[in-house]
């Protein structure tokens, strides 16, 4: 499929599974195994301050797996016509974004760790940085 054609239902929850242990669990993310892409680059947001929302942009060819790896917030996706928030809070569920998405991250928790696991490393060109150019390109 064509990027720009992607939509907000295109986008998954998925459950990548708990080594349950008393002493504590384990989640494991595994190219070729459960990542739904090969994974290039890892990032995390952090000390978000109460009330901040993060994202605000799509991406051509980038795919994503956004992970609360601690506390939680919401991500609000966007295709143009349809809009869709995923609440995240557990760290064994994975928020896979296709590319061609508008994102928004907001509403996180004192404390909370967003998790990122991208399938390119950082190009600033791959960045749609308006909303007007992300309506453009959707038609
Ligand atoms: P950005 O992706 O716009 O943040 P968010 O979507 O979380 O609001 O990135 C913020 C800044 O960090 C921007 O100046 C680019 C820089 N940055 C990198 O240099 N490398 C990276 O891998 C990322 C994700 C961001």
């Amino acid at each position: 499929m064509q990027q720009n054609k992607h939509t907000v239902f295109d986008s998954d929850v998925i459950d990548l599974h708990k080594i349950h242990n008393d002493a504590g669990n384990i989640t494991v993310v595994e190219n070729g195994f459960n990542a739904p892409f090969d994974v290039k680059r890892i990032y995390y947001l952090y000390d978000v301050p109460g009330g901040e929302e993060r994202g605000g942009h799509a991406h051509y060819q980038l795919e994503q797996l956004i992970i609360a790896a601690s506390g939680s917030f919401d991500v609000i996706l966007d295709d143009g016509i349809n809009k869709k928030k995923v609440s995240l809070n557990r760290p064994n569920m994975a928020l896979h974004i296709v590319p061609g998405l508008w994102r928004e991250i907001v509403n996180f928790s004192s404390g909370s760790i967003c998790l990122v696991l991208a399938s390119h490393k950082y190009d600033e060109n791959d960045y749609i940085r308006t909303y007007d150019e992300f309506i453009e390109y959707k038609k």
